[in-house]
């Protein structure tokens, strides 16, 4: 039995759906060749091109055998141009494998095919109960339901297919993605959705809490910053006895308060140091939560005590095990 969203949700359809080109027909390549274009291209500008590609090469085979440099030109002006050539290299997939796959693990392995794509290929050409999830439908079922996990999140991503799905009436997969999308993008759209027409309006969530503007939500991407650091490991002998040099990491940065050799962040340029030089380990990576450290490690081996600036303190590379250190450092003075 239907829920009473997906009942109104197909009723609006029936009265409201997009006439599209690509709706009236049930041939795999017509509807593929639309979701590629529609991953990235808006439908006014979409559909010309569509028209120009079924036009020219009006099967799958046509398209197969045309070039890569066709099929480019043909793509002029739609951008992300990678779609055109995994579109041209899943055509040839195609006619290798004897006709377009049935089923939605055959679909998916095309290039450039993804789950969503796949889902809606499935449902639409075949009418295989696949619910598609794009950002129409994350935006529609976080509102409708008031659901606040974020979109982008293996927890979100997980949630709202399992709800797209359990809401798709098996017999009408095809109409229900389709109105799903038709929904987000005519009725329930990201600033101002039209809510006074809405016939789910009563019963929406996100409506009765005032939620509409803050659901669905979406983590920001935190931004990781990459780091080079250049460490300078000074081995001092002084009658016999080993020293090091080392500070401790000013507040206001990673590891605040712990000690560490001489560092030079971002320039490779040696310090002005006399001494033997000698490259313990390159390139060592170190992740932290929102930044990613790339080491060098040297050991300046001298017999004359550098001069250092006053945060420095001398001390014997036996006490070193006295001090904290960063893991980074650790490891890296590990191997000496
Ligand atoms: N956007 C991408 N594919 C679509 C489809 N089949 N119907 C409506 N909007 C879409």
């Amino acid at each position: 039995m239907a829920s009473e969203f997906t009942i109104r949700i197909l009723n609006w359809f029936a009265t409201n759906r997009r006439s599209l080109p690509w709706r009236d027909t049930k041939d795999p390549y017509a509807i593929w060749l639309s979701e590629i274009i529609l991953q990235q291209t808006r439908i006014q500008q979409g559909q010309a091109y569509w028209e120009r590609f079924m036009h020219r090469w009006p099967s799958v085979n046509d398209l197969a055998a045309a070039t890569e440099d066709e099929v480019l030109r043909e793509w002029q002006g739609l951008g992300y141009y990678s779609r055109a050539r995994n579109l041209h290299t899943a055509a040839q997939q195609i006619v290798a494998e004897g006709g377009f796959p049935t089923n939605l693990e055959g679909l998916r392995k095309l290039k450039g095919v993804g789950d969503y794509t796949a889902a809606a290929i499935a449902s639409i050409a075949f009418d295989l109960p696949a619910a598609v999830v794009d950002g129409n439908v994350f935006r529609v079922l976080a509102r409708y339901f008031g659901i606040d996990i974020p979109i982008n999140t293996t927890e979100g991503k997980k949630t709202f297919t399992a709800l797209a799905q359990e809401l798709l009436p098996h017999d009408q997969a095809s109409a229900f993605n389709q109105a799903m999308m038709d929904f987000g993008a005519i009725q329930c759209t990201p600033q101002s959705p039209n809510c006074p027409s809405c016939p789910l309006a009563e019963t929406c969530d996100a409506l009765h809490t005032q939620r509409i503007s803050s659901l669905p939500v979406k983590l920001k991407k935190l931004k990781i910053r990459e780091r080079r650091f250049y460490y300078y490991y000074i081995r001092y002998t002084e009658n016999g006895t080993k020293m090091t040099a080392i500070r401790r990491r000013p507040s206001g940065d990673i590891w605040e308060g712990l000690w560490e050799p001489l560092l030079q962040e971002g320039s490779s340029d040696f310090p002005n140091i006399q001494g033997t030089f000698t490259l313990l380990h390159q390139g060592v990576k170190h992740v932290l939560t929102h930044q990613i450290i790339y080491a060098d490690f040297f050991v300046v081996e001298t017999t004359k005590k550098p001069k250092l600036n006053d945060s420095f303190i001398w001390i014997p590379e036996s006490d070193l095990s006295h001090y904290a250190l960063p893991r980074l450092v650790e490891r890296l003075i590990a191997s000496i």
